[in-house]
């Protein structure tokens, strides 16, 4: 029976893509003032089904019921009528953003930024996030949880895509589970997570972090003094063979602007950075490569990968680069090496050959990190390697971590997921401020720790002109986010 507050419902959806059934007969359906969570793995169809009722894809079969009447979705402008706002999953690259701009307005790409809620009032009664939190710095997330519980007061229906377990309990009341594009369940938000987690991978996964310490080595990446005017500062440190170290800090703490200049991607003022003893050119990725450096970037989209390009050519980019220099490229031997990472990855796909474009969001993540893996990198540096990665993935990208090192590689590792930072480093550096504010072992990195020097003032006191305040470094880092 349909409830009296539904807004909305949806029976029977399918959507098929060459070789995909994305969604197979999947339920779902909104009340006015709740928070509905769709929970499912990266592929499940969360995505798919939302772009159902934003108007961006047409469902094969089933139908969409709007208050009790059967509606036809064929676009943003019918969506809009019907008062629906989506906001996509890595919303700044979505070109057709016009609705989701009058809602948020003022926002840095990649970020919420302000958010003016009488204009979403005006505009939405249902709204779509498509996992919102994603990107966003726990003091934006807290910001955002206002706004939807007050939306959700005033009668707003929210359809709120997330990866991050606990905030289901906090900010939802209804959860759908998809498996496979097919809805397997309906539960409260307030269902423990190990049993969320059971219905939407269908057997227990429990999220730990099982870091095995290697044998620790040589100093692969050596990096002394390095500094860039207004962003960084006589930043050092290395990072042995066997190791795991993780970069803390706040976001504008300077954390991605030290890893992209260490891979070449940024030029830098001062300072040196060495692979094995070998000292680098700066500014020169293609050197940084050859050099044995990779870099999973937390923009994948941007950098990570050529979106119009198959999952097989994005996992070859960078061994095929080293093929070629060879002058010989053994074809066969990328695809068996390609199909043996996707599929340890469990990347979820119609088969090599699909486009990259279209990719679940956290399948994109697997192939941009399955290209370094397969490279052989000697220094794979990870920029928020898990986000947008569900549960079970997570578990499989800490166990490849714990390979590379075991067989003598290092990682360097950025992660705003602090309890990820703690359980899979070695060591922790901590960056507040364009510096490095201290540096903990395992053992001595905690929550309390951590959070202590973050939010320190590490300034040289002889050099004072040098002296970067945080609005500085706010600015500089502002669109990019972390
Ligand atoms: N345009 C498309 N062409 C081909 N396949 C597609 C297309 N869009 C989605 N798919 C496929 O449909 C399936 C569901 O993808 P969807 O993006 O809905 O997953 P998701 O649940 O949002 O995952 P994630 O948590 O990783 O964002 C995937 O196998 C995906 O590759
Ligand atoms: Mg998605």
């Amino acid at each position: 029976m349909s409830s009296p507050d539904e807004l909305l419902r949806i029976e029977g959806i399918r959507k098929t893509f060459p070789g995909v059934v994305a969604l197979d007969s999947v339920d779902f359906d909104l009340r006015r003032g709740e928070v509905h969570v769709l929970l499912g793995e990266n592929g499940a169809g969360k995505s798919t089904l939302i772009k159902m009722l934003s108007g961006a894809y047409r469902p094969d079969a089933g139908k969409i019921v709007v208050d009790g009447k059967k509606v036809r979705i064929h676009g943003a402008q019918d969506a809009e009528r019907l008062g629906i706002a989506t906001i996509y999953q890595e919303f700044n690259l979505v070109p057709d953003l016009t609705v989701a701009e009058n809602i948020f307005l003022g926002r840095q790409p990649r970020r919420f930024g302000l958010i003016d809620r009488k204009t979403m009032e005006a505009d939405a009664r249902v709204l779509i996030m498509d996992e919102p939190t994603a990107v966003l710095t726990s003091g934006e997330v807290e910001k955002l949880f206002r706004i939807v519980r007050q939306l959700r007061e005033d009668g707003v229906g929210v359809v709120f895509i997330t990866h991050h377990l606990e905030e289901i309990a906090a900010l939802g009341d209804r959860v759908t589970v998809l498996r496979d594009g097919r809805s397997i369940g309906q539960v409260s938000a307030s269902t423990p997570e190990d049993e969320l987690v059971r219905l939407m991978v269908g057997r227990s996964i429990e999220l730990q972090y099982p870091r095995e310490r290697a044998d620790t080595g040589t100093p692969l990446l050596t990096v002394e003094g390095l500094t860039r005017d207004g962003v960084f500062h006589d930043v050092s440190f290395e990072v042995r063979a066997g190791e795991v170290v993780g970069i803390a800090g706040l976001v504008g703490a300077g954390r991605t602007e030290v890893v992209r200049a260490v891979f070449g991607a940024d030029p830098y003022d001062k300072g040196s950075v060495a692979v094995a003893g070998e000292r680098l050119p700066r500014h020169d990725v293609s050197a940084a490569m050859t050099a044995g450096i990779g870099l999973v970037p937390e923009d994948r989209k941007g950098q990570g990968l050529l979106l119009d390009a198959s999952v097989e050519e994005n996992l070859g980019l960078v061994t095929l680069r080293a093929a070629t220099r060879g002058g010989l490229v053994d074809l066969k031997g990328q695809r068996t090496a390609a199909a043996k990472i996707a599929e340890q990855l469990g990347v979820r796909m119609a088969g090599l050959g699909q486009h990259v474009r279209t990719l679940s969001g956290g399948n994109q993540q697997k192939v941009v990190i399955g290209k370094w893996l397969l490279a052989d990198t000697k220094v794979l540096i990870l920029d928020e390697p898990t986000r947008g990665i569900d549960v079970g993935a997570k578990v499989e990208i800490y166990q490849l971590i714990n390979e590379l090192t075991a067989a003598g590689h290092a990682v360097l590792m950025i992660s705003s997921d602090l309890p990820e930072v703690l359980g899979m480093s070695d060591r922790v550096l901590v960056m507040a401020q364009g510096r490095i504010a201290g540096e903990l072992t395992a053992d001595e990195a905690t929550q309390d720790s951590v959070m202590a020097l973050a939010v320190s003032s590490p300034t040289t006191p002889t050099t004072p002109t040098t002296t970067v305040t945080t609005d500085t470094v706010t600015a500089v880092e502002g669109p990019d986010g972390h």
